[in-house]
């Protein structure tokens, strides 16, 4: 598969098929990774006081690229010696399971709807050094509902203990609510913008639903930006 090939239009079902590219693992000294660890040392620097411990990833519409973007930032912050997770909070369009080959397909669905269910479970070690992965599970009937259950709301804080850093990967914010009730229970939410893609009115309206429910946006990550300008990845700080 040709990574940085031509743009898809409309709704794309590559990553959920065959994972996203983990390019910060595949190629550990090209543009793209040296852009990842940029990022993290900007998000690193946005937080002041105190190092940020849950951090969701998400956009205003779909396949603007939360999952790939969420997955090699958490792989950046791992290579860098920190106890990772990444879960996939996407309980519609999910990824994790295929892009780390897990065979098993108990995920995040099974721990918010079996009672008794052990955390432990499903978590999974990955051949990413410090990085952990917790799937999203069977697709349920009901995603917001769940994402929205007091029972995710009790998951934050044991795995921010556990972890040194916890990565949710989202649903996109404008169509349906979970990337909201999300953004109350992690430190910060990356708004992911792919160029040429985004309506800037949209981004306008993700950015208020976001903090309408007192969530955080830290920051804004361009994607797929012509490499004739800064490279295929930009953030840019809200602040
Ligand atoms: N910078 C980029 N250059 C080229 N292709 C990209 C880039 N970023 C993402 N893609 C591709 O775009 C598609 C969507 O990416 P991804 O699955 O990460 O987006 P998403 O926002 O998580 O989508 P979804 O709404 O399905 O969750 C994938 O095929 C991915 O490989
Ligand atoms: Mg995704």
């Amino acid at each position: 598969m040709k990574f940085f090939g031509k743009k898809q239009k409309g709704l794309d079902t590559n990553s959920m098929g065959n994972g996203v590219y983990l390019v910060t693992v595949d190629k550990p000294t090209s543009v793209n990774t040296e852009q990842f660890n940029t990022i993290r040392t900007n998000i690193t620097f946005s937080s002041v006081d105190k190092a940020y411990k849950s951090l969701m990833v998400t956009s205003t519409v779909a396949s603007e690229g939360k999952s790939t973007i969420a997955t090699n930032i958490a792989a950046t912050y791992a290579k860098q010696g920190l106890k990772t997770l990444l879960i996939d909070a996407d309980l519609r369009r999910p990824t994790v399971r295929s892009t780390f080959n897990i065979s098993d397909s108990k995920g995040l669905t099974n721990l918010l709807t079996e009672p008794g269910f052990d955390v432990n479970d499903i978590i999974y070690e990955t051949t990413v050094k410090n990085l952990y992965v917790m799937p999203s599970g069977p697709i349920p009937p009901n995603p917001s509902e769940l994402i929205g259950s007091k029972r995710m709301k009790s998951l934050g804080k044991p795995l921010n203990e556990a972890f040194d850093l916890v990565i949710y990967d989202a649903p996109p914010v404008t169509t349906v609510t979970d990337a909201q009730l999300l953004s109350t229970q992690v430190n910060g939410t990356i708004l992911v913008v792919r160029q040429d893609k985004t309506e800037k009115s949209v981004c306008r309206e993700a950015v208020k639903l976001i903090e309408h429910v007192g969530g955080h946006i830290i920051g804004v990550i361009l994607n797929d930006v012509p490499s004739s300008a800064s490279g295929y990845y930009g953030y840019y700080s809200k602040d």
